[in-house]
This record gives C-alpha cells, sequence and structure tokens, in this order.
C-alpha cells in the first residue's frame, strides 16, 4: 500500500496516530489532505445521491454531488437510474443548469451538445456539417458514466467502476439496514426535496460524529431531554440515560449503528413493560417509526424473523455510513398514541476544505396513510432540518471545531478515541458485525476513522 507525504512532512501515519487512538486536529483543515481525499474517498467509495421516489417518471432528473464531481441523476424511458458527470465533454462547461425537472434531452448552452438520460451524445446542431469532428464516433461523446445501485429505492454511485461491490461496501450491516429500508412491500418515499444548507465546517467534523457518538446526545441536546421537548416527561436528564444503553454495531467498511431498547427508549414516555410479550405485540404496543399498525404483517413478510425480532426489541435508531451519511429513525413515541419519530438521512457533502453542504432526506412508508406522511415530514423538519431542534445543536458546535483547526497552536491538539469497549457478542443476538454492548464509547467512531486510513492508504 502507498501512503503519502504532505508537503510539510506529515504522513497519513502522523495524521491517524493508529498507535494511542487519535487523530491530529489539522486534518480538519488541511487543503492538500482535501485534495487527497476528494480522489482517494469521493471519486472512489459509493455515495448516497437521493431515492428513486424523488424522479419518478421518464426523462425526470435530479442534481447531485459526489465529493466535488456535479452528477445528473436520471430515469431513462426503459426506467433505468443512471448517473452521469454533468461536465460537457465538448469544452467542460456544466451541461444541466437546472437542480430537478424532465427533459428527454439535456442539451449544453455553450454550444449545443445534447445527451440523451442515459448520458448518450445525440448530436450537435448543424449536425451535417459534422460539429462533432472526424476524429470520434458519437458513442465516444456521451456523458462520463457512474456505476449505480438502487437499495430500498436509495440511489448510490461510484466511480470505482471495478471496485467493490455494493455488497461488498454494505457487508455486515445490511442484516440492519434491511430492518430500516426494505421493510415493507412498497418501501420509502422520499417527501419532498432535501433540504440544504452549506456549514462553515470540513465535512469529516460531522462525518466522524456520523460513526455514531452518543456520547454527545446526553450533554450537547440535554436541553431537548430536560424540556420534554421531543414528547418526553422525565424530570432530568439521568432518567433519560437508560434510554441511551443498547449495542453498538460497526463494521470494518466504517458503517455504524446504535441500536437502543425499545422499551427503554419508551419508559422515556409511558410506564409500560414488553416482559411476556411476542413480537408482535411488542411491534404494536410501540411500531417503529412511520409504520401504522396495519403495515405490521408487511414486516414479517419482507424482513426475516430475527430481523423483526430484533426491529421490535432493539432497533437500530441511529448511525451512519462511511464516508457521509447519517442515519436517524428516531423512536419518540407520544402519551397520546401517536409518535413524534422521524426517518432521515443526511449526507454532509464535500464544498472545499472548510465547507460542507448539509442534505437533509426525509423519509415515510410509501404505503402510510397520508396523515402519518404529513406528520412525519413535520417531525423531521423540527427535529433533523436544518433548523430542527436537535440538529442546530450539532450545526452550532461543528464551526467551532474548525475554527480551532486554524491555529497555530490548536492544530497540534488532537482528537481522542481512547474510551475503547472492544468488541463482545451479547446473548441472543443475531446480526454480526463488530458489537459493543452498553452505553456508547469510542470503538465505532474509531473504526470509521480505521476506513478512513484505509482508503487513504491505497494509491
Ligand atoms: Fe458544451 Fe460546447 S461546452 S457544447
Ligand atoms: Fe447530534
Amino acid at each position: 500500500k502507498a501512503t503519502f507525504t504532505l508537503a510539510d512532512g506529515a504522513t497519513l501515519d502522523d495524521l491517524v496516530i493508529r498507535d494511542t487512538n487519535e487523530v491530529s486536529l489539522r486534518v480538519m483543515n488541511d487543503h492538500e489532505l482535501y485534495k487527497l481525499e476528494m480522489e482517494r474517498i469521493f471519486a472512489k467509495t459509493w455515495l448516497l445521491l437521493g431515492h428513486d421516489t424523488e424522479i419518478p417518471k421518464a426523462g425526470d432528473f435530479i442534481v447531485r454531488d459526489m465529493g466535488e464531481d456535479q452528477v445528473i441523476v436520471t430515469r431513462d424511458r426503459n426506467n433505468e437510474i443512471h448517473v452521469n458527470l454533468n461536465v460537457c465533454p465538448h469544452r467542460g462547461m456544466k451541461v444541466c443548469t437546472a437542480e430537478t425537472g424532465n427533459a428527454q434531452a439535456h442539451r449544453c448552452i455553450y454550444h449545443g451538445w445534447a445527451f440523451r438520460p442515459d448520458g448518450s451524445f445525440i448530436g450537435a446542431p448543424v449536425e451535417k456539417e459534422k460539429m462533432h469532428g472526424n476524429q470520434r464516433e458519437k458513442s465516444e461523446l456521451g456523458l462520463k458514466k457512474a456505476r449505480v445501485r438502487l437499495y430500498g429505492g436509495l440511489i448510490f454511485a461510484t466511480w470505482n467502476i471495478n471496485g467493490p461491490s455494493f455488497d461488498d461496501f454494505l457487508g455486515d450491516m445490511k442484516f440492519y439496514l434491511d430492518q430500516l429500508f426494505c421493510r415493507t412491500d412498497s418501501g420509502l418515499e422520499m417527501l419532498g426535496p432535501p433540504q440544504r444548507f452549506v456549514l462553515p465546517c470540513n465535512w469529516k467534523i460531522p462525518g466522524e460524529q456520523s460513526g455514531s457518538d452518543g456520547f454527545h446526545t446526553l450533554t450537547l441536546h440535554r436541553s431537548l431531554m430536560e424540556g420534554g421537548i421531543m414528547g418526553g416527561t422525565a424530570e432530568s436528564i439521568y432518567d433519560n440515560a437508560p434510554g441511551m444503553y443498547g449495542v453498538d454495531v460497526s463494521v470494518p467498511q466504517g458503517h455504524s449503528l446504535r441500536c437502543l431498547e425499545a422499551a427503554q427508549t419508551f419508559k422515556m414516555f409511558a410506564d409500560v413493560s414488553f416482559e411476556g410479550k411476542t413480537t408482535e405485540e411488542r411491534l404494536n404496543l410501540l411500531p417503529p417509526p412511520g409504520v401504522t399498525k396495519d403495515l405490521i404483517p408487511q414486516l414479517f413478510k419482507n424482513l426475516s424473523k430475527e430481523q423483526v425480532e430484533q426491529l421490535a426489541t432493539i432497533p437500530p435508531q441511529v448511525g451512519g455510513m462511511f464516508p457521509n451519511i447519517l442515519l436517524a429513525f428516531i423512536f419518540a413515541p407520544r402519551t397520546d398514541g401517536g409518535s413524534s419519530g422521524a426517518l432521515a438521512l443526511h449526507t454532509y457533502v464535500p464544498k472545499g476544505p472548510d465547507k460542507v453542504e448539509f442534505v437533509n432526506f426525509i423519509f415515510a412508508e410509501k404505503d402510510a396513510p397520508e396523515q402519518v406522511k404529513r406528520d412525519m415530514l413535520q417531525n423531521a423538519i423540527q427535529q433533523t432540518g436544518t433548523s430542527g431542534i436537535i440538529e442546530q445543536d450539532d450545526a452550532d458546535t461543528w464551526p467551532q471545531i474548525m475554527r480551532n483547526s486554524r491555529g497555530a497552536i490548536s492544530k497540534t491538539m488532537t482528537l481522542k478515541y481512547q474510551a475503547l469497549h472492544g468488541h463482545e457478542r451479547p446473548d441472543n443476538w443475531y446480526g454480526e458485525g463488530l458489537l459493543y454492548p452498553g452505553f456508547t464509547k469510542d470503538d465505532t467512531q474509531w473504526n470509521w476513522w480505521l476506513a478512513y486510513y484505509d482508503l487513504m492508504a491505497e494509491a
């Protein structure tokens, strides 16, 4: 494996210090490192771009980013989804200047070269004069295409045409992620376009937090629990702490999830017990967010017995996928029987070493009643939205860490990941992966950095 040396002599081992489980704060503000990250991570790994329900009709398109590379995500007449680089092969202009729409052809505004939704070249104006020249065939003049994979309707793409398969990228995480994305007959529906805003910080600050930092919840998000803002009734933060215990799951690919006991989560809101109850009874008592009671039989149809059992008992609630995805499937039942839960995914899209675009994708089960979808949309905006009660705490913190990465002295500080539990398989556990029972520690986030190290060390 080839690594790298930065202009001042620093190597990858000086930045991600594996002997002591530390990371140099300077990684958050290094222009050279950022360029390498675009090449070695964002041009190599699978990235989330959106959901197929955003482009339901032939010709529908959305424009998204894979790192700093912009792409057009389209649906063609054969219902196939394509991801094409939004760079005109003629002279480098953006081919599509809209953010979303429907078009059977994308025509570059500079000299008029036109492309089909599948990226193939249609022609140039004054075609009979052979405006695309004699040296190239039409088949060579299409848009550059990424490799695409749909998972539960989520659109993933990579430039690594011969690299790891999507299944290898998910690894042992699939057992858990299926419980969130592939559990009902019609699957998830994205509610409206994503919310977006740009924050002055490096993508790795929210990125590593998404490696399942549960520790910050008790302090940074303390006011949510103290005030009972998400429907709780507990008087003090300490009463809520048991709801934070569970099993953290992680894989060497850098993805992780926090699986929290449903009964403990529910105790924050009402005094009920799961004891002696069947899986079905437990699901009826506390259905996953967005799953109405009449959708419960579909869970048994689409998931294995073990997956449903976990979803009913100790569901994955929050976590992330490497490199830049946060998952928030928040259980927050209301004492009136309703749910203020939310299903949201964020991507943290790099926009330079010191800027990140925060993109909030909001979901509900497609077969849920309209009222439930409206509630889910409202909950997700209020909680995980760009000005949501949860996210504004985080969005206030990240730029302050960023600021500290710039000082001559501050940047020599290290981030510490030394509170390691070590993996340990709990009793009655069905899934695979690296398992860390108890209260959240640094293990999963350290695994995130190890995945970062692995990719950055590859030339
Ligand atoms: Fe697009 Fe010339 S740059 S047609
Ligand atoms: Fe947070």
